[in-house]
């Protein structure tokens, strides 16, 4: 008997899982009788290859070999298709065919996709297995066929047998044996070297160096889940093999390829890149008036200077009510309405505690810069009011020559009397 390696061989089986060679084994083992199988598994895991190996490994393997997709025949041709029809049997039918199982006689016939098949056509399918009997469409002729049988689907057929769609004794007809092909993610080892046989496939195709993976690629491609088994698998060789200028691939430019790859990532990732969106950006706005606010006591501060050196007094005068504007109410209130609007912004529940603590530590820091900033303001003011006393004192009250000394102007001197209440 050939072995179980030679026979992957020769039908172009890449894989070495355990589950994987049990099945090619069952293949080999109920290919020389003439019992009927049932391959099942997820689609696209290779079920087709199955009934072939059975054909070829069996008595019939110079008889024909039949692959019909029920799935794929419009309902109403599909008997006709099968067992064949009589001239005349319905508008179209001009002469007598033969239909499948009849050609296929001495042969195989492989059923894909079994459990698409009418009802009424089941009852038909049935009558073959029991006994080798069929009737064309348009007959009442009773004909004999030897075929074996091999069907294969990717539907629960017992959720089918429950809604009803499949007839159960059907069933039981069909998988006297079955043989269960596993999901490629159920083949972890395989994986990747289905992918480096495509790969080399495609590049020999396309003329072009094979692609490679990086180790992050591999780990990506292991924990895909491939529910489109390796037919999935065998597309994104195809394209990333044709689309990918770099010939090494990285788990990025893979991820492109992977449908739903997201999805596969705890759902935590994704609320706490969130949250962590929403504390940042208001960190951000309060990073923004805070250093708006120091800017703009920075700017009080050099203007008051220039201010004092500048004698000139119509500056002064003419934008007193500015002065007043700026330096009167030394609260910024604009910029404790901001704080303020942050502070009621809607702050889901879990975000609260770090912006309750970002703008305390940020109020913190802004009540310290109105300290440096009112010391100062206190400091020059004395400084200012001392200043004045002893010009005024030397020259005996003397407003005139206390303002020439002071270097300014005796209107300013005056408001400045006034002002501080001398
Ligand atoms: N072990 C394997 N090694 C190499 N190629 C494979 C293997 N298994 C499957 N393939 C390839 O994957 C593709 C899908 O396989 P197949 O058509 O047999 O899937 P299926 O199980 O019949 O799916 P469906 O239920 O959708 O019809 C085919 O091109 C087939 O050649
Ligand atoms: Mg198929």
């Amino acid at each position: 008997m050939e072995s179980i390696q030679a026979i992957k061989q020769r039908f172009g089986i890449i894989g070495n899982d355990p589950k994987l060679n049990r099945s090619i084994e069952k293949a080999i083992q109920v290919s020389p009788t003439d019992i009927s199988v049932l391959v099942t598994g997820e689609s696209g895991v290779g079920k087709e290859s199955i009934p072939k190996i059975i054909h070829q490994l069996s008595h019939r393997k110079h008889g024909k070999y039949i692959a019909v997709n029920c799935g794929a025949i419009p309902e109403g041709t599909i008997d006709s298709e099968l067992f064949g029809h009589e001239k005349g049997a319905f508008t179209g039918a001009t002469s007598t065919r033969s239909g499948y199982f009849e050609v296929a006689n001495e042969g195989t016939i492989f059923l894909d996709e079994v459990g698409e098949l009418p009802l009424t056509t089941q009852v038909r399918l049935l009558r073959v297995l029991e006994n080798g009997e069929f009737i064309k469409v348009g007959s009442s002729k009773v004909q004999k066929t030897n075929v074996r049988i091999v069907a294969a689907t990717n539907v629960n057929m017992f959720e089918a047998i429950k809604k009803e769609k499949f007839r159960e004794d059907l069933y039981y007809r069909l998988s006297t044996v079955e043989i269960n092909l596993p999901p490629l993610r159920d083949r972890k080892e395989d994986i990747h070297l289905l992918f480096r046989k495509f790969a080399s496939d495609f590049a020999l195709k396309y003329k072009m160096p094979t692609v490679k993976l990086t180790d992050e690629a591999v780990v990506l491609l292991l924990k895909y889940r491939w529910n489109g088994n390796i037919r999935q698998l065998r597309n994104v060789a195809e394209q990333v093999s044709v689309l990918e200028q770099n010939r090494t691939i990285n788990a990025n430019t893979l991820q492109n390829y992977l449908p739903n790859t997201g999805s596969n990532l705890p759902a935590v990732v994704n609320n706490s890149k969130s949250e962590g969106d929403f504390s940042s950006e208001r960190e951000i706005l309060y990073k923004v008036l805070f250093d708006m606010k120091s800017d703009l006591n920075d700017l009080k501060k050099l203007t008051m200077e220039l201010m004092k050196k500048d004698s000139d007094t119509d500056i002064q005068k003419d934008n007193a009510h500015l002065i007043q504007k700026i330096y009167g109410d030394e609260k910024d209130e604009a910029f404790e309405a901001a704080v303020e609007d942050l502070e009621v912004l809607s702050i889901p529940e879990h975000t609260k505690e770090t912006s309750e603590e970002t703008l305390s530590h940020l109020t913190d820091k802004y009540d310290f810069a109105e300290e440096i900033e009112e010391e100062e303001t206190l400091s020059l003011h004395d400084k200012e009011l001392e200043l004045i006393k002893k010009s005024l004192e030397r020259h005996g009250g003397k407003r005139k020559l206390a303002a020439a000394e002071l270097g300014i102007s005796e209107r300013t001197l005056y408001r400045k009397i006034k002002q501080f209440d001398l």
